[in-house]
């Protein structure tokens, strides 16, 4: 049943491309500019439309929601309100006619997520479901939604599902604003493209995985973690920072790298860990003089950084490359090699990656 592989979460990383593919596989047509998804179609007028877009989530599908905000805004110039659905669904929220909600769930079961859409739903919101979990709570108490279609997943730390999320709210992304017209059909185009080279560049990564796991033997033993990004990366190093916890019980924490100076950075010594995910993006001056300044304070820097990238390389002490994309779609591969930095983690500490303790794979209750 894990196919050969020691763990499920193994299993499921190495799965990506594959789950990837079928993701994207019908929809996704650079050859004739077309991206088609039934919910988005029946529904693209609610959508580009609409006057704000809430995501709710939770935990690893939340990460996948704040990248999406990005992504949104950017390509679609719609405001997006990222929520953890547990506090969405007590703070009495703000909804009014014309919001869109998007709900992310892997399993479709979270509690936090189901209850926040029930409540959103009677006041009147259009609810978009991205799950993977076929025929779930969530997506039966959607209006509409995509389904991320990575099969299912063992592991309690989310991989796959993750990935697929990610698929899936890029492609909602570049309908929306194509639809809308607010991306250029030259920007749409590359994109697309882009997008679907995604699985053999994430088959680039998983094709040698002997660094990453030399870097997870050296840092095994740290107290603490620390992960930086910026922009589109932002939300990578948040969940590389949940993965590592969940996998090694190491306490690790994410920052946009910026936020550094406004308190963190106290915590830099030469025990410190600093993995940086760097890799060659509009922020990616910003981000090297961020590694300077861990740098000047000792810290260990390890950085997940563009495979032709020959500055990160010379000031880091470890490196994880993967290989060049736009920035908007860099999330599919920088997130694969933290994945795999966790999992190695959890390994050589001798711990049970695929049930880790205290953790449900699905949160039933609130
Ligand atoms: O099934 P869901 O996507 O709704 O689950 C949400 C979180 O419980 C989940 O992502 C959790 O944070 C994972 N253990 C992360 O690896």
């Amino acid at each position: 049943e894990k196919g050969g592989y020691e763990h499920f979460m193994l299993k499921e990383i190495y799965e990506q491309p594959d789950t990837i593919f079928d993701c994207l596989r019908g929809r996704l047509l650079p050859q004739t500019g077309q991206i088609i998804m039934s919910g988005v179609d029946n529904h693209i007028d609610a959508l580009k439309n609409a006057q704000r877009i809430l995501i709710v989530a939770c935990g690893t599908s939340w990460h996948a929601g704040l990248i999406a905000e990005y992504q949104i805004e950017e390509l679609c110039r719609i405001p997006v309100e990222v929520e953890y659905a547990s506090e969405f669904r007590y703070r009495n929220p703000v909804i009014n006619k014309g919001d869109v909600i998007i709900a992310i769930s892997q399993s479709g079961e979270t509690a936090d997520t189901l209850v926040a859409l029930e409540s959103a739903k009677e006041k009147g919101a259009f609810i978009f479901g991205v799950v993977n979990a076929v025929g779930s709570s969530i997506a039966r108490l959607s209006h509409a939604g995509a389904y991320t279609h990575a099969g299912p997943e063992i592991g309690v730390a989310s991989t796959k599902a993750f990935t697929g999320q990610l698929a899936v709210l890029i492609m909602m992304a570049l309908k929306i604003g194509y639809a809308k017209g607010t991306i250029e059909e030259s920007r749409y185009l590359s994109l697309m493209k882009e997008l679907e080279a995604v699985p053999e560049k994430v088959k680039e990564i998983l094709a040698d995985t002997s660094n990453i796991q030399r870097i997870a033997k050296k840092y095994k033993d740290a107290s603490d973690f620390l992960f930086l990004g910026r922009g589109y990366n932002f939300p990578v190093a948040l969940e590389g920072a949940l993965k590592l916890k969940e996998i090694s019980y190491i306490h690790a924490e994410g920052y946009p790298a910026a936020e550094m100076k406004h308190g963190p950075i106290a915590l830099v010594d030469d025990k410190l860990p600093v993995v940086f995910v760097a890799t060659k993006d509009s922020y990616y001056e910003k981000i090297v003089s961020n590694v300077q300044e861990i740098k000047a304070r000792k810290g260990m820097v390890i950085a997940v950084a563009t495979t032709n990238d020959n500055i990160i390389p010379g000031m880091a002490d470890d490196v994880m490359f993967v290989p060049d994309t736009d920035e908007v779609i860099a999330p599919l591969l920088s997130t694969i090699p933290l994945q795999l930095l966790s999992y190695y983690v959890g390994l050589a500490k001798g711990l049970d990656v695929d049930k880790p303790r205290n953790l449900a794979k699905s949160v039933t209750v609130e």
